[in-house]
């Protein structure tokens, strides 16, 4: 991708919102509320923007539990998709949640999301069930479609980035 210097990630605080919620209900049939990002937040999820200039152009909020992530929502704004933006948020969120300590992903998509779908394919996550009417539509529900993927840490590499994540875990929670 050329002009990749123009990129930064940064994470979600809490100016951010007005620009977030305009990226979501422009991204999500059934956008999240406001409170919803306040809680990821509060929650200290791992919570990535990726800025262009300055200005907010897509994020990926994930849960970490110890090996093991939740993807829950992955958004571009509609003028910067298909521009290799979503792959650049995915690479970021997959490293940084590698680096916790993290081996398996896990997602829900909508069963009529092809896009995401070709998208979450394309990165070697793979269909691993269904959820019957787990999404809310304006009228009626939609099946989600269950992605997994695994990300091959050697032990010693998984013990020792879980041990250091858990450590500073323990330092913050001292602190507080
Ligand atoms: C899903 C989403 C995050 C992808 O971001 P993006 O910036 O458009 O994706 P990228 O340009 O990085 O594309 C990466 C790959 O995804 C797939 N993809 C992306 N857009 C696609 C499209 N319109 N049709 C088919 N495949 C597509 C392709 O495999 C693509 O690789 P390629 O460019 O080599 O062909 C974006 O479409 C989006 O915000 N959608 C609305 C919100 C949403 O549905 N989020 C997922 C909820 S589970």
């Amino acid at each position: 991708m050329s002009g990749k210097e123009n990129f930064k990630f940064k994470i979600l605080d809490f100016k951010d919102l007005e620009r977030v919620m305009e990226i979501e209900r422009l991204s999500n049939p059934t956008p999240w509320s406001i409170g919803s990002f306040i809680d990821c937040i509060n929650s200290n999820y791992q919570n990535i923007l990726l800025i262009k200039q300055e200005e907010t152009i897509g994020f990926c909020i994930s849960t970490i539990n110890f090996t093991e992530s939740h993807l829950l929502n992955i958004s571009v704004h509609p003028e910067f998709r298909s521009q290799g933006m979503g792959q650049l948020l995915l690479n970021k969120s997959e490293q940084d949640a590698k680096k916790k300590g993290v081996s398996d992903i896990f997602l829900e998509v909508r069963d009529s999301n092809e896009k995401a779908i070709e998208f979450y394919k394309k990165n070697n996550y793979k269909n691993v069930g269904k959820r019957k009417n787990y999404y809310r539509l304006s009228q009626g529900r939609e099946d989600g479609l269950i992605f997994t993927k695994h990300m091959n840490l050697s032990s010693l590499e998984s013990i020792s980035r879980f041990s250091l994540f858990f450590l500073r875990k323990m330092l913050n929670f001292n602190r507080g």
